[in-house]
């Protein structure tokens, strides 16, 4: 079956009124198609500055968002999100903020090769992606082989992408994605990150989801992937 977000002509269809809130916040959040008209252009026309563009899919409440662009403030970074009330939410947080070196897109991560030029993206984020754990909704979990393609397009030769999981399934699931493919080398994976990978920067931070997992014991996985654009 395709996913018609992977396709040119896709056009968003809701009726969610989130969507005409998150105006509220126009000078930081775009929704839906109104971002994909800065593709190849975040650095020079959002932005306006050449700096390392970092993306992040899935970014849900926005706490590592915040805290990694308040940290690292020479970054251009760009958080995306699907769910509606989450955005709005995320945004009257992110309105507080006194810094300006995100961009948040009310978008689809499917549509990262729309978002971004072949090559834009020094990094991708990935943290604790919905699971979709019935196996009739398999098919709705974002790291497959289209998604692959679509980051190793945009991501820059030798990009990185940083994964982070709670769900042993989903990243045995990725552990397979990855085998069928020659666009990424594993750097590094640990289905133990804490015990196995103390020292790696997916380490030196928790996201929200990631600290309510920790507290229920539940071991957490992880990838560092580097693109072999360039390389073959
Ligand atoms: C479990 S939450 C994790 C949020 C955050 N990364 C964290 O670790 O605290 C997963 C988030 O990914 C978002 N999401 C799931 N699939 C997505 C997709 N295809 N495109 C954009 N966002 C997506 C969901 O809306 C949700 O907010």
């Amino acid at each position: 079956m395709v996913d018609h977000s992977y396709l040119e002509n896709f056009k968003y269809k809701h009726r969610n009124p989130y969507h005409e809130k998150l105006e509220e916040f126009s000078e930081f959040v775009m929704r839906d198609e109104e971002a994909e008209v800065f593709q190849g252009k975040w650095n020079s026309d959002v932005f306006k500055r050449d700096s390392e563009l970092v993306v992040e899919v899935g970014s849900g409440y926005g706490h590592f968002m915040r805290d990694y662009c308040q940290d690292n403030p020479d970054i251009n970074f760009v958080g995306i999100d699907y769910r509606f009330k989450r955005s709005y939410e995320l945004c009257q947080k992110l309105k507080r903020l006194n810094i300006d070196n995100y961009r948040y897109l009310r978008a689809k991560g499917e549509r990262i090769g729309f978002l971004f030029d072949d090559s834009e993206v020094d990094t991708l984020l990935y943290f604790f992606p919905d699971p979709w754990p019935k196996k009739r909704h398999n098919k709705k979990r974002l790291f497959q082989a289209p998604f692959l393609e679509s980051a190793y397009k945009v991501l820059k030769p030798g990009g990185r992408m940083f994964i982070k999981t709670d769900h042993d399934i989903y990243y045995e699931w990725m552990c397979d994605v990855l085998k069928d493919q020659d666009k990424f080398t594993i750097k590094m994976q640990t289905a133990d990150m804490y015990v196995e990978q103390k020292d790696h920067f997916l380490a030196s931070f928790q996201t929200k989801f990631e600290k309510m997992f920790l507290k229920q014991g539940q071991n957490i996985n992880g990838f560092e992937l580097i693109s072999n654009k360039g390389v073959h």
